[in-house]
């Protein structure tokens, strides 16, 4: 007894000395002029990060952190650099609270990982939270202490060239995504100086862009918003972020950054986090052309009281913050609580403890391009290749070929495998596709090469070489698609065609009759109608990153079984767009024998490739799909059962995919939702019974009256290899 005493004596001292990271951040807010609290609230640019040395800070940064006049950066990286900035903030300035550095870090700091679009294609949450782990490991050693990640945007058309950044279409797979990223950069210890802040972005709606136009209006209506866009950004949130991003966007004719109904209602008064929210670059100075403010000072009143607590690069906040509060046209709590939660980011980084912490050039020049991540770059990419087609088996490619034709500007690119918001990736770190090739097939294979066409313009002056390698070789690898910067920020297309000349490049190859394999490297969703009718074997790389050719000549050569399935869907034509899985039925679904029902008179309603598709190097088989219950009531859960085999000779990945319908509700339902998913290892002629369970939380929704409820009635349940290949069964909920 007395042992047990002594223990709860000690743990409750222990409590009362440590205060929580609330009570620690009004101990420091009390001792701030309103100077120094809206220093907090600004967040300058220290020039683009290119390299470990540069980023360096603004003119007058030096300055203005030792007034205490600015409270963090983003794009300075280094140890070197940030400690000899945090030195002046925590050394010299008059209250010694730490700066906190930002980057973005959205698939690798130096290390490139494939791009997110990539990742979420291996449909495998670990291994993608080991990803954003690892990219944590290099960038914290090198003094980033935040990263603007995770990029849950919800984009259903891929003209928005940000599609590359986020997961895709669907809320479901796009929640256990972003929650994987905040767990993986954010760790089980935020404290840890090999840990960083995550941060839920772009808040919100922001890939619902008309037109798939970058920064373009979103309207959406507030059910079709929280139902199929809003899920990612809670997903991110109840896994912890510390912060999210204000987005460009209006949405609802409302600014995201002035948006009370995002920040206020959605954010503080449901969701009930303290994580803080930086605005986007800007986008508080935008409010201007927005037409919502008339000047840059109406923009930082709107912003405040919006509760966007951080302003990226306006100036709004720095120009204006005191003097709206000294004419009392702010309440001075707003600005409290906005750098009491910018604050307690900064406790809970243990920055107050330790503001060096970040800052060892000796982890740093150890940590960076470890064997470790280095590795974990190829072993994600591996699961992020989709196979789209495989006509009689040409993959995987027999290595005692005699000759090979590799074609295309982007076999050799070692930029390009980078993709875009590659933060301080290195091309001299990446190994082309052609590399890739060569070294996997050793120097008694023939390896012709020819570049056939740039990627854009219409110069067709190299299709005879191409020509002329291709005949002398056995088989010809073609690798077209994209460069890196045709998509991310600012990179929208109206066509979604192969660039330039590559698809009249490939057609030239097509008539020579010899084998043929496509490889693309890409960011978005192509129109590629012609190919997947003609060319036998075509392979989705996305931009892999650093370990691009490794990684695909271990594909091509079968030292690995492909298993990424696609989470956007690919069009015929863009005309098709939007085009989801997801989508309504309507009052009048297409019926061929009914000329007036919803179709178009040129094109069948169906995707080239539909959400959820990928293929293997063996075949798998689902059976025995059942359910330990046909009907439940409204608090109950069903389990669903299903055989899944390879009925093929290699051993091979599949994802099985768990999707319900809702056949009649208070409101119009979608044909499909993606509500689970398995990703199971099977051996040739292995046989595993999956089960998932269906709780009553998978099935809600809001209703007619915009509460978030479920209602009873009849569903669906669809378990297949993808989105269309399913097997179904069905069930009730009753009252
Ligand atoms: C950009 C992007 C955002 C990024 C920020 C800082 O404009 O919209 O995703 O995190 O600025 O680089």
């Amino acid at each position: 007894m007395k042992k047990l005493l002594f223990i709860f004596f000690i743990s409750i001292s222990i409590f009362s000395q440590k205060k929580s990271f609330e009570q620690r951040a009004d101990s420091v807010l009390a001792l701030m002029t309103l100077e120094e609290k809206v220093g907090q609230l600004v967040q300058y640019s220290g020039g683009w990060a290119t390299g470990v040395e540069t980023g360096k800070p603004t003119e007058g940064s030096d300055e203005l952190i030792r007034k205490g006049k600015v409270g963090s950066f983003l794009n300075v990286v280094s140890s070197k650099l940030t400690g000899k900035m945090q030195k002046i903030a925590a050394e010299e300035s008059r209250l010694k609270i730490p700066l906190i550095f930002g980057l973005d870090v959205i698939h690798g700091y130096v290390s490139t990982f494939p791009v997110p679009l990539a990742e979420a294609s291996s449909w495998n949450p670990s291994l993608v939270e080991k990803s954003a782990r690892m990219q944590a490991l290099e960038a914290s050693s090198a003094g980033i202490h935040w990263t603007f990640n995770p990029m849950v945007d919800i984009a259903r058309d891929p003209r928005w060239g940000r599609i590359m950044e986020g997961s895709g279409e669907d809320p479901y797979l796009g929640s256990q995504m972003a929650a994987a990223r905040v767990r993986g950069y954010q760790g089980n210890d935020l404290s840890a100086n090999n840990t960083i802040l995550a941060c839920v972005k772009h808040y919100a709606g922001y890939g619902g862009a008309e037109g798939g136009r970058d920064y373009n209006t979103v309207d959406l209506s507030e059910r079709n918003f929280r139902d199929f866009y809003l899920p990612p950004y809670k997903a991110g949130v109840e896994a912890g972020a510390g912060s999210l991003m204000a987005s460009f966007n209006e949405i609802g004719g409302v600014p995201s950054s002035a948006s009370k109904f995002l920040m206020t209602q959605i954010l503080r008064n449901e969701w009930k986090t303290d994580a803080f929210v930086v605005s986007d670059w800007n986008s508080i100075g935008e409010l201007i052309p927005h037409g919502v403010a008339k000047d840059l000072k109406e923009a930082a009143k709107l912003g405040i009281e919006s509760t966007v607590d951080m302003d990226m690069e306006a100036n709004a906040y720095y120009s204006h913050l005191a003097n709206l509060v000294r004419e009392g046209k702010i309440d001075i709590k707003l600005v409290d609580a906005a750098v009491r939660r910018v604050l307690i980011a900064k406790f809970k980084l243990g920055l107050f403890d330790d503001p060096f912490k970040y800052c060892n050039e000796e982890r740093e020049q150890k940590t960076i391009k470890s064997k470790e991540i280095v590795d974990a770059t190829k072993e994600v990419a591996l699961e992020s290749i989709v196979l789209l087609k495989n006509e009689k088996n040409l993959l995987p490619l027999d290595k005692k070929l005699k000759s090979i034709a590799v074609v295309g500007y982007l076999a050799k690119s070692i930029s390009d495998p980078l993709g875009g918001w590659s933060a301080l990736g290195d091309s001299n770190d990446v190994v082309s596709i052609f590399d890739g090739i060569k070294n996997k097939i050793g120097k008694d294979v023939k390896i012709n090469y020819a570049k056939g066409c740039k990627i854009t313009g219409n110069d067709k002056s190299g299709f005879n070489e191409a020509i002329n390698v291709a005949k002398l070789s056995d088989v010809i690898i073609a690798v077209v698609g994209e460069t890196r910067n045709m998509s991310g920020e600012a990179s929208s297309r109206a066509t979604l065609d192969l660039p330039g000349v590559q698809e009249d490049l490939l057609k030239e190859l097509y008539k020579i009759g010899k084998p043929i394999v496509v490889i693309l490297m890409n960011g978005r969703p192509l129109t590629i109608p012609w190919l997947q009718e003609n060319i036998p074997a075509i392979v989705e790389a996305w931009y892999p990153g650093i370990s691009a050719g490794s990684v695909v000549a271990d594909i091509l050569f079968g030292d690995v079984n492909p298993s990424g399935k696609l989470t956007v869907t690919f069009p015929r034509y863009v005309g098709q767009i939007p085009i989801y899985y997801n989508h309504k039925n309507t009052g009048r679904p297409h019926d061929p024998k009914n000329h007036y029902t919803s179709y178009y008179m040129d094109l069948d309603n169906t995707p080239l490739y539909p959400f959820g598709f990928g293929l293997s190097y063996t075949t798998f088989e689902y059976s025995n799909l059942t359910l330990d219950k046909k009907e439940i009531k409204k608090n109950e859960s069903l389990k669903v059962f299903v055989d899944v085999k390879n009925t093929g000779t290699r051993e091979g990945k599949e994802v099985v995919q768990l999707y319900i319908r809702d056949l009649v509700g208070s409101v119009t339902r979608p044909v499909k939702e993606l509500k689970d998913f398995k990703k199971i290892s099977l051996k040739p002629g292995e046989t595993k019974h999956v089960e998932f369970t269906i709780t009553p939380d998978k099935l809600k929704f809001y209703d007619i009256n915009m509460d978030y409820v479920l209602e009873s009635g009849d569903f669906q349940v669809f378990v297949g290899t993808n989105s269309v290949d399913v097997k179904e069964t069905s069930f009730q909920i009753v009252e």
